[in-house]
C-alpha cells in the first residue's frame, strides 16, 4: 500500500502496533507494519536496554516509543512508600479483606516493602520523567514518539521533529485531537471506546470520522476494535489512513502475557472487556476479573484517583494474586476485540490474516460498487 503514512515511515502497511513487548515490535516492524514500544512503568535504564535489543534485531526497520504523559496526577508527595499513609483506610482495606476473604496469602513484609517501593518508582508518569525517557529514546534510531493520556508539550515535539522524529497522540474527542493538531503532532490516533487500555467512551464508528473531519488535512489512524482485516477496511473507508491496534498482540506467541492470563482471554467474551476505574483510577478496558467485580457491589469505596488507584492495584492486590495465580482476579488490559480472539498465533501471521482479509474486502466492496 501507498498512502501518506506508509510514505512517513516507508512501511508497506498502514499497521501501527502498540506493545509492552519488544518482540511484538519487532515482528511486526519486519511484517512491514510499525512497532512501537510501550514505556510506561520503565526505568531509564530499560528503556536504554530495551531499545538497545530492538536495535539490535529489528534490522533496521523503522520504530517508535509510546509515553504516558497525563494531564491529571496526584502527586504523591512524601507519602510515597509506606501504604498505610498512601491510601484511606477505607480503600486499603477493602483490597486485603477482598484477598485475604479468598484465601489469597499476604506478600512476606520484606517482600512487600520492596514491592511497593518498586510500584511507585514505576508509577511516576511526571513531565521530568517522561522528558528523560525521550532523552534516552532520541539516542536510538526511533522514527515515531507517540504520546498517551494528553498532548504533547511544543518542547517535545520541537525536540523531535529537530532530529527527523514524527509525534503523535491518542485522542478520544475530536476537541483532544484539535489541541494535538495546534502542538504540531504529525497524526492523531482516534481512539474509540472498544480499544483496549485508557479510553474514552465514543464508539470507533462515530469518533473516527468526526476526528478525521476536524483534525483535516491531518492524517488520523484509527484504534480501538481493530484486529483483522475487515475493520482496516472500515479504518480507511471512514477516512483514517491506517490503523493502531494493542489488543490482538496479546493473543501471539510473541507476546508478555503469561499463560494463565492468555487462556482467560481465549475464553473471554466481548462483553467481558469492561471499561473501569478500577485497575488505575482513569476509565481503562481490561479484562473482567472478581477485582473489576468487586468494586460494583454495595458497600464498595470509591476508586481512588490516578495513581493511586494504580498503586493499590498493582502493589497491593496484582503481586499478591499473580504469586499464586489466582485465577479469578487475574486481570490485563484488553478490548472488546478479545470475544474475536481464541488460539495463539504469531504476529506474522496476525499482519498476514489482516492483508488477506483488508484484500477481501476491498474485492467485495469492488463488486458491490462497480
Ligand atoms: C495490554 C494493553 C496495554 C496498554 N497500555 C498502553 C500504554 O501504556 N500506553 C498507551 O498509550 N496505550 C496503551 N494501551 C492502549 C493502546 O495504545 C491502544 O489504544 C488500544 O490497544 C487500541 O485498541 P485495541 O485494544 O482494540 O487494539 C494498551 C492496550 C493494551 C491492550
Amino acid at each position: 500500500m501507498t498512502n501518506r503514512l506508509c510514505e512517513m515511515f516507508g512501511i508497506s502497511a498502514p499497521i501501527l502496533a502498540f506493545s509492552h513487548c519488544r518482540d511484538v515490535v519487532v515482528e511486526v516492524s519486519k511484517a512491514g507494519g510499525l512497532g512501537v514500544l510501550g514505556m510506561a512503568r520503565m526505568s531509564p535504564e530499560q528503556v536504554h536496554e530495551e531499545l538497545n535489543w530492538i536495535d539490535a534485531h529489528i534490522g533496521g526497520k523503522p520504530y517508535g516509543i509510546d509515553i504516558l504523559n497525563p494531564t491529571r496526577y496526584e502527586d504523591l508527595g512524601d507519602r510515597k512508600f509506606d501504604p498505610v499513609r498512601l491510601f484511606p483506610p477505607a480503600q486499603l482495606d477493602f483490597v486485603k479483606s477482598l484477598l485475604d476473604n479468598a484465601g489469597i496469602p499476604p506478600l512476606p513484609v520484606a517482600d512487600a516493602d520492596a514491592i511497593m517501593k518498586a510500584m511507585v518508582n514505576q508509577f511516576t508518569f511526571t513531565p521530568e520523567e517522561s522528558a528523560k525517557m525521550v532523552d534516552i529514546a532520541l539516542q536510538h534510531p526511533i522514527k515515531l514518539i507517540v504520546n498517551a493520556l494528553g498532548s504533547p508539550s511544543p518542547e517535545l515535539v520541537a525536540r523531535a521533529h529537530a532530529q527527523g522524529v514524527k509525534v503523535a497522540a491518542m485522542a478520544g474527542a475530536p476537541k483532544h485531537a484539535l489541541k494535538h493538531k495546534q502542538v504540531g503532532c504529525d497524526f492523531v490516533i482516534a481512539v474509540g471506546t472498544e480499544a483496549g487500555g485508557h479510553t474514552g467512551s465514543t464508539t470507533s464508528m462515530v469518533l473516527w470520522p468526526r476526528v478525521v473531519d476536524a483534525v483535516a488535512p491531518l492524517p488520523v489512524l484509527g484504534a480501538g476494535g481493530v484486529g483483522r482485516g475487515r475493520q482496516i477496511a472500515a479504518a480507511l473507508a471512514l477516512g483514517c489512513e491506517g490503523v493502531w491496534c494493542g489488543s490482538v498482540w496479546l493473543k501471539t506467541v510473541e507476546s508478555e502475557v503469561t499463560p494463565e492470563i492468555k487462556q482467560k482471554l481465549f475464553e473471554a467474551g466481548s462483553e467481558d472487556a469492561v471499561l473501569t476505574r478500577t485497575v488505575t483510577g482513569k476509565p481503562c478496558r481490561t479484562l473482567r476479573s472478581a477485582f473489576t467485580d468487586a468494586w460494583d457491589l454495595p458497600g464498595a469505596p470509591p476508586t481512588l484517583p490516578a495513581p493511586l488507584q494504580a498503586l493499590l492495584w498493582w502493589g497491593q492486590g496484582r503481586t499478591r494474586v499473580e504469586r499464586v495465580r489466582a485465577k479469578d482476579f487475574l486481570t490485563y488490559p484488553v478490548g472488546q476485540i478479545v470475544g474475536d480472539m481464541h488460539a495463539e498465533t504469531s504476529v506474522r501471521e496476525v499482519v498476514h490474516e489482516m492483508l488477506l482479509e483488508l484484500l477481501e474486502s476491498k474485492e467485495r466492496l469492488d463488486s458491490l460498487l462497480d
